[in-house]
């Protein structure tokens, strides 16, 4: 009898992979809040700046990239980073501005690694509109958009991101590549949303 060896496809590797990193940037204080629904104006305004700032950092990455654009092509991710930017415009949000280095996306494995966390992140997303419209938040109305995630069929659009990733990340160096750029996303999103007085955001290049 000859043993078989089951290899767990790329996107479930990178499930994996960035397990904790997911676990950590829910503890990050801002994001816990969030996360209850339960939120101040100013905190919500605050979220919403760091999103916008996050996304376009991301999006323009993997645009500068040769290839980019068709990757992203596959991807809700250009039109997200619109929904965040006008939320912000819609809210008196300050502004929060200034170019976030993307150093960790460097060429097509990375880039699939970024868009496999900020795809992922629409998953906790769905569970945070929902929360924010039962704390009684106007999801939906202006400066609301980017949680109102009701009526998208986000498990299922979840599904095939998935399996485009596992068709692209078709050898071990590019899913290595993808780990690091998914972990570079987690990182940037906890050194955001942290508290730039202990050396997160600050380390950036933000406030
Ligand atoms: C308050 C913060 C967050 C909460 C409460 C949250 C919650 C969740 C939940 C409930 C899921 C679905 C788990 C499942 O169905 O098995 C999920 C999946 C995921 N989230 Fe988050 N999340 C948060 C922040 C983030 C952030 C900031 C990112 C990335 C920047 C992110 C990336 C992902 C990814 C990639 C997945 C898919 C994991 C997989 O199945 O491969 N999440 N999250």
């Amino acid at each position: 009898m000859s043993a078989s060896v089951v290899i767990s496809p790329p996107s479930e590797r990178l499930r994996q992979a960035c397990e904790a990193a997911h676990a950590a940037t829910e503890r990050v204080p801002l994001l816990a809040k969030l996360a209850t629904g339960d939120i101040s104006d100013a905190d919500y305004a605050r979220v919403m700046a760091s999103l916008a700032i996050l996304f376009e950092a991301i999006v323009g990455g993997i645009q500068a990239l040769p290839g980019g654009a068709e990757l992203l092509a596959l991807t809700d991710l250009p039109a997200r980073a619109r929904q965040a930017r006008t939320d912000v415009c819609s809210l008196d949000a300050g502004d929060r501005s200034g170019a976030l280095g993307v150093a960790f996306i460097q060429g097509s494995g990375s880039a699939l690694g970024a868009i496999y966390a900020l795809e992922g992140a629409r998953l906790g997303g769905a569970l945070i509109g929902a929360r924010l419209r039962r704390a009684g938040r106007p999801v939906g109305t202006a400066g609301y958009s980017f949680f109102d995630l009701g009526a998208v069929p986000v498990a299922e659009a979840w599904r095939d991101v998935k399996s485009q990733l596992d068709r692209l990340l078709a050898t071990e160096a590019e899913l290595a590549e993808a780990v690091l750029g998914a972990r570079g996303v987690f990182d940037l999103t906890a050194a955001v949303f942290g508290d730039s007085s202990k050396g997160g955001a600050a380390k950036w290049g933000v406030e």
